[in-house]
């Protein structure tokens, strides 16, 4: 495939340094023209300083930012062509909506007749017409995240960098605002840098996501792919719910082989590359994958692990009910079952076999 298009943001081999701090180790990034791409990773892991690095807030102490293939080198933001959106959106309190919205293009001496034009677009953007005289105070925490948003659009730059942007909205806001960003950046087809901790908004929103812990990426993908292929123990752990059984490696080859504390004999259909027999290791398996059977009733089905253990909780959930399976050797598994017709229903208590795909199991190097 020929490489068409530079770009939107390239950060190549970049390190920044506080002290002794590294808050980002090493990290390479390719984002593509018009992508919603979201840094995700916990508390300081280092995405606010990537991002501060391509707004040119911050200077790398090694490495270089690339903004449609121009090296950024000492620039300072203002001659970035890049706008921020913060967590506390800093809207001049002053001001009316409007006059808001406008700041940016007053300060470039943009006429009269077309800063009234933009702003009037840029209300209706975000669905906020009839708004322009109110001053912050008088809208919600989700409008103000609005009027900030249509403020850093209004100058068109060509990427847009939000750092938390609806960390301070309660959780029903967050989710309404959550589609709403989404669809805007669909509109106005700029490029999005994300950042978030919350790995839902992150699968909700991002074409793709790259997933940060302690100042390097450790995998970037699409939300299909960091969820279904994980690469490694902490993005298996850190994105969606996870079972981890410690097993040791048996044999590697084409799948995994693995021996469970208590002698069962399971198979992954992939492992870490890295992975020897005799390794310590832990197999990954989703909630969702793993089904449950009465001892007598185990289908017998090709290319599938099962273990037995003795249900000690039954929690029902609406649409799933979920079980903890306690298995000899100590391990406890999470298992959702669909609740659906015909689902058999297990008691507290019951022995019962759990089974789930090779093809669900991941094994993974127990060390981080
Ligand atoms: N200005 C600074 N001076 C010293 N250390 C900093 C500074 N900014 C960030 N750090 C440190 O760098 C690491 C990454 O921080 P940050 O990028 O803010 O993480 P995140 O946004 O993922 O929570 C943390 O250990 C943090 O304490
Ligand atoms: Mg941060």
């Amino acid at each position: 495939m020929v490489e068409t298009s530079v770009p939107a943001v390239e950060l190549r081999d970049v390190v920044k340094r506080f002290a002794e701090v590294i808050a980002v180790n090493h990290v390479s990034l390719k984002i593509a023209p018009g992508e919603f791409f979201a840094l995700l990773g916990p508390s300081g892991s280092g995405k606010t300083t990537t991002l501060r690095m391509i707004g040119g807030f911050e200077l790398p102490t090694e490495g270089e930012v690339f903004i449609e293939g121009e090296p950024q080198g000492y620039k300072p933001p203002y001659q970035r062509p890049v706008n921020t959106v913060f967590q506390n959106y800093a809207l001049f309190p002053h001001m009316t909506v409007a006059q808001n919205i406008a700041f940016g293009l007053e300060m470039r001496g943009v006429p009269r007749e077309e800063i009234r034009r933009r702003v009037g677009e840029m209300l209706e953007l975000v669905r906020l017409s009839g708004y322009e005289r109110r001053r912050p105070h008088q809208l919600s925490g989700g409008e103000q995240q609005r009027v900030a948003l249509a403020r850093a659009l209004i100058n068109r730059p060509k990427v847009l960098l939000l750092d938390e942007p609806l960390g301070a909205l309660d959780l029903k806001l967050r989710k309404a605002m959550q589609l709403e960003l989404k669809t805007i950046q669909e509109q106005v087809g700029i490029t999005f840098i994300y950042v978030t901790h919350d790995q839902e908004e992150a699968i909700t929103m991002a074409d793709r996501i790259a997933v940060m812990n302690r100042g390097r990426v450790l995998q970037v993908g699409t939300p299909q792919e960091v969820y279904e292929h994980p690469e490694n123990l902490f993005v298996a752990d850190f994105i969606g719910d996870t079972n981890f059984i410690p097993v040791q490696v048996q044999q590697v080859g084409d799948g995994v082989q693995v021996l469970t504390v208590s002698g069962a004999v399971l198979l992954a259909h992939w492992g870490e590359p890295t992975l020897n027999a005799g390794s310590e290791a832990m197999m990954a398996v989703r909630p969702e994958r793993m089904r449950l059977h009465r001892p007598e009733e185990v289908p017998q089905q090709e290319g599938w692990n099962a273990v037995e253990g003795i249900i000690r909780h039954v929690i029902y959930h609406g649409l799933d009910i979920r079980y903890e399976v306690h298995l000899a050797g100590g391990t406890t598994l999470h298992v959702r079952m669909p609740v659906g017709q015909g689902e058999t229903r297990f008691q507290r208590g019951e022995h019962v076999v759990v089974s789930w795909p090779h093809a669900a199991a991941r094994v993974f190097r127990s060390e981080s």
